[in-house]
């Protein structure tokens, strides 16, 4: 896989998610994104949202990522239509997180089980790392979505325990399983100052 000029991957011909890119989200890109996550809202417990975000909420979403410095990408067909997104966002707002990312991947039903969702959390693990985040926790709805536990267990995420029955939704109670992924410099005893999640000048410390 190769990476253009305009921060477009683009994959290669024995990919069985073929001639889809990778690429960054733009504002362009959010009413498609914001469908195809009202659809998993609607239909699974994939998301513990009950009601799916309009435009203008997952607009604000991304800006935060963006502010959090961290990665927003989506998968966009030959067509340029989009059939999925990913980002990181930080894990928990408390500053001694701020080396911490959590991540959210989202397919169309149609784009399952073609290699698109293996792609884009690469390209989430890479882009963190590069930022100088050092963990990535998956936060897994794990009997609603077999295929993300499965996913991020290809992609080198540890399991990190279980929530049992905090979610209810559709009908019935959830269990939530945490995954764990160490990024770059994860085993250093050091830290960049400032953490790559907060705006220089934001130090570390404080309460809990
Ligand atoms: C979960 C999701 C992101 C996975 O992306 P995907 O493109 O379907 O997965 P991929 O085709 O890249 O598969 C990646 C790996 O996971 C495995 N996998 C994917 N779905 C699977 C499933 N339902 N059951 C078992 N294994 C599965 C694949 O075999 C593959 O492993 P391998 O590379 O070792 O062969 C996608 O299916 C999706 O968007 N689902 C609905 C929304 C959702 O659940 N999001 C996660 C919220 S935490």
């Amino acid at each position: 896989m190769t990476t253009d000029r305009n921060n477009v991957e683009t994959g290669s011909a024995t990919d069985s998610g073929d001639r889809v890119l990778v690429r960054s989200a733009t504002h362009d890109d959010i009413a498609e994104i914001t469908a195809i996550y009202a659809h998993s809202v609607a239909t699974s417990a994939a998301s513990f949202e009950l009601v799916a975000p309009t435009v203008d909420e997952m607009t604000a979403r991304f800006n935060k990522v963006l502010a959090a410095r961290c990665a927003y990408l989506v998968a966009a067909s030959h067509v340029g239509s989009i059939v999925g997104f990913a980002y990181t966002r930080p894990f928990h707002e408390r500053p001694a997180f701020g080396w911490t990312v959590e991540d959210s991947i989202y397919l169309a039903p149609d784009a399952q089980g073609r290699g698109i969702g293996r792609r884009l959390l690469a390209r989430l693990v890479a882009e963190a790392e590069t930022a100088g985040f050092r963990q990535m926790i998956a936060v897994i709805a794990a009997g609603a979505s077999p295929g993300s536990v499965a996913l991020h267990r290809a992609m080198g995420f540890a399991d990190a325990g279980l929530l049992t029955r905090v979610g209810f939704k559709l009908g019935r109670w959830h269990d939530i399983a945490y995954m764990q992924r160490p990024l770059g410099d994860a085993a250093a005893d050091d830290a960049p100052i400032p953490p790559p999640g907060l705006q220089s000048g934001v130090k570390p410390g404080g309460g809990r």
